[in-house]
């Protein structure tokens, strides 16, 4: 028999979805399972988006074109020149989901053996496709107490070797909700600048933000040619079923280089394309926006408030995305995670994405879990009254256990 690779096996499951065979075992013996494992959200798609998928006069779906549908991409061009950036048709690529875009970006930046720095706890599916494309991620730690805030720029250059392609990283930041300042953002492009570096800079959560401003890395013409942004309409349209993303860049050989990664997985999905081209061409789509992230608000602030009357949790209530990176008073996140979906009595449960799966370092994140505010505001609150019975018998069978 012939082996399997070693990158495929080197690749890690999603921490997301790794445990989900469990959920499904629960909800056949007829538990609920409240889902804060995965950033799904719950708002409804909105009606433009769905119209213009229905109203399509098709007869024949086809590939759409390699770089997007031109109303795509014209939607694009629309939403950011509503952001204040001027993109041409060629500054933009339609990807499936920000994920081909992450994916595209990486072997667009790297060969194999290249190395890319990363600000951990990360979006685990950046180690997975890192891991696929043979690139090295370096993960740089950031600190719980400090809202996952990035280290300063010593210990960021100390991490870099001739062999650094480019810093990744998400802003507004999955898993940790931090929302880097625009100090944090010059000192990175300053890094860029000085040693050579791409900029991948994540933007999906571009519009969930409570506290402080967001600023796109678009905003520094002195790195246009440096940077790299992954969009995506899964979260900001409730729309991650359509798998449309979009990959960003003014640099012309990035983008030539994209682009020919497009033409050989032919196209994105059409229909899709159009729902989002119809979203955007509807009046209301800011005003559709605006009302998504006032109600994510609503659920961060009541989420924070349970959790933080839980005894032994404790977190920093986070500024933007719709995640919490909390720590939990257990020893092995996993475990509690799995416990809670195999042996917590009582007819609900919940889930969560155990912490260590969004880190690199080996030991780090045991004693944290990653929540996803995505249900709304009743479950959240009946989610963290679960956890916190959770807690106490998971701790009190385990000292039985021990005894
Ligand atoms: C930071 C980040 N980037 C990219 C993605 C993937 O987005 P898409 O659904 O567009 O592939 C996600 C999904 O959760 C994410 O959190």
């Amino acid at each position: 028999m012939p082996n399997i690779s070693a990158r495929s096996l080197a690749a890690p499951a999603s921490p997301i979805r790794r445990l989900y065979s469990l959920a499904v075992e629960a909800k056949r013996k007829g538990k609920k399972v409240y889902h804060l494992n995965i950033g799904q959200p719950d708002i409804p798609t909105p009606a433009a988006f769905l119209r213009g998928i229905r109203e399509a006069k098709i007869e024949v779906l086809d590939y759409a074109p390699s770089p997007g549908l031109p109303e795509a991409i014209h939607a694009v061009q629309v939403y950011y020149a509503e952001l204040g950036f001027d993109l041409a048709p060629q500054e933009i690529l339609i990807t499936i989901g920000g994920s081909e875009a992450i994916t595209f970006s990486l072997v667009v930046v790297c060969d194999p053996g290249d190395q890319v720095l990363l600000p951990e706890p990360f979006y685990p599916n950046y180690l997975g496709y890192a891991r696929l494309a043979n690139v090295e991620i370096i993960p740089v730690t950031t600190d719980r107490s400090e809202g996952f805030h990035l280290p300063p720029r010593q210990e960021l250059e100390a991490c870099l070797t001739p062999r650094t392609k480019a810093f990744l990283c998400s802003n507004p930041a999955n898993p940790t909700g931090a929302v880097y300042t625009e100090d944090e953002l010059d000192m990175l492009v300053d890094l860029a600048l000085k040693h050579d570096l791409f900029l991948i800079v994540d933007e999906v959560y571009r519009e969930f933000v409570y506290e402080g401003q967001h600023k796109s890395i678009l905003s520094y013409p002195e790195v246009a040619d440096r940077v790299i942004v992954v969009d995506s309409i899964s979260k900001r349209v409730s729309a991650c079923g359509a798998r449309v993303g979009m990959l960003i860049s003014r640099n012309k050989e990035v983008m030539a280089a994209a682009q020919k990664c497009a033409t050989i997985r032919l196209s994105a999905p059409t229909l899709e394309q159009l729902g989002f081209a119809a979203f955007i061409a509807d009046p209301h789509h800011n005003e559709t926006i605006a009302h998504m992230i006032q109600e994510y608000r609503i659920r961060r602030d009541a989420f924070c408030e349970e959790l933080a009357k839980i005894p032994g949790v404790t977190f920093r209530k986070p500024e933007g995305a719709f995640y919490v990176m909390f720590g939990l008073p257990v020893q092995d996140s996993e475990d509690f995670v799995r416990w809670m979906l195999t042996d917590f009595p009582g007819k609900e449960t919940v889930m969560f994405a155990p912490g260590a799966g969004f880190y690199a370092t080996l030991g780090k994140g045991h004693d944290e879990v990653r929540g996803a505010y995505v249900l709304k505001m009743e479950d959240l609150r009946r989610a963290c009254a679960i956890l916190a019975e959770g807690l106490t018998l998971y701790n009190a069978a385990l000292a039985r256990a021990q005894r």
